[in-house]
């Protein structure tokens, strides 16, 4: 194979960009079609596009492709990744991987079966930053406190699903990725505000070494946050993932004089960068840069989150 035979399954908010990139990276892919449920979006589609077969449903393209690249909505996802899975296709999910840690299992089970590539949308890994400053935080001297703001006014997007699946699997999943020490327990508190769902969030998770982890993520919010701190005896880290800027508070003094040192990192296409991971994983079997496991992990996390939250109490997390 020279190229991935590819489909979008959604064309909404993201889809749009999925198929962006998916056209700008004719070099991995051919994008055969767009499976997209809502019949006026079709026909736009096919006017807009009418090299590529636009339908309702997998079957009438499963055996034009490759893989798919899943964009509809998360309380979707498993039953679209088992079919693309069931067929034999390679597939790339927006995050969540699915709804549940049972469900996530079965997709593992299947993926592993079928020997296909399962790539889980966790963009935030992307940020230029982290080539840096991962390493650096994996091995921070602990005890250090971790805090992650995620918040954003009322967009009336990811209703189906709680602001976890929405917006706390970002830096749940970032949690697990950039720091060795892993939590294993959680207490959260949370409110419904505009939807049956949790809407804001605070998660606090700690370990045996005396890590603490906060965590708080909000749909009806003020103004857009996103952000990440880390303090311990070696000074602060603060990473601005909107405005793509680190500040590094150091314990000492800089040759400068100065106590505080300033990083500007460009802003990537992270969904560029995700589209071509998946594409060299089929072509050249390189590993897989958010696999199943790491879908998986983030909704283990994602689940103690919700059990604390229903039951006000706190919850144990085994190891991973
Ligand atoms: N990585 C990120 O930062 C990020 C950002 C936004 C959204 N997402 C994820 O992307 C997914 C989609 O979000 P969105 O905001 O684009 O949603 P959306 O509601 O705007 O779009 C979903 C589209 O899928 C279509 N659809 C629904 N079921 C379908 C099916 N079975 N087959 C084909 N089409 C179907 C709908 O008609 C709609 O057009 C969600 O899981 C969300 O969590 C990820």
């Amino acid at each position: 194979m020279s190229k991935v035979k590819v489909a979008i399954i959604g064309y909404g908010h993201l889809g749009k960009w999925h198929v962006d990139k998916a056209l700008a990276l004719q070099d991995q892919c051919e994008l055969i079609g767009i499976i997209e449920l809502n019949e006026s979006t079709r026909a736009t589609l096919q006017n807009q596009f009418p090299h590529l077969k636009i339908v309702s449903k997998l079957k009438d393209i499963v055996d034009l492709i490759d893989a798919g690249i899943v964009v509809t909505p998360t309380s979707t996802h498993f039953s679209v990744v088992e079919q693309l899975l069931q067929a034999k296709k390679h597939v790339f999910c927006e995050k969540p991987l699915c709804s549940s840690v049972r469900e996530a299992l079965e997709l593992k089970k299947l993926s592993l079966d079928q020997k296909t590539v399962l790539q889980v949308g966790h963009s935030e890994r992307f940020h230029q930053i982290w080539e840096t400053y991962r390493p650096i935080f994996m091995n921070l001297p602990g005890p250090y406190v971790v805090r992650i703001n995620r918040a954003a006014a009322f967009k009336g997007r990811a209703t189906d699903v709680d602001v976890l699946q929405d917006l706390m699997i970002h830096d749940l999943d970032l949690m697990l990725w950039l720091f060795s020490d892993k939590p294993n327990s959680v207490i959260a508190q949370g409110a419904k505000i505009r939807t049956k769902y949790w809407d804001q969030v605070s998660a606090h998770f700690t370990n045996e070494k005396g890590c603490h982890f906060y965590v708080t993520v909000g749909r009806n919010y003020t103004r857009e946050v996103r952000d990440l701190e880390v303090y311990g005896s070696f000074g602060t880290y603060h990473v601005d993932l909107f405005s793509n800027q680190l500040d590094f508070a150091t314990p000492e003094v800089f040759s400068d004089g100065s106590y505080v040192k300033t990083e500007k990192y460009p802003k990537r296409d992270h969904l560029l960068l995700e589209q071509t991971a998946f594409y060299h994983s089929i072509l050249n079997q390189a590993p897989i840069v958010v696999d199943v496991q790491d879908g998986l992990n983030a909704l283990r996390y994602i689940e103690a989150v919700t059990d604390s939250l229903n039951s006000q109490r706190s919850i144990n997390i085994a190891p991973l």
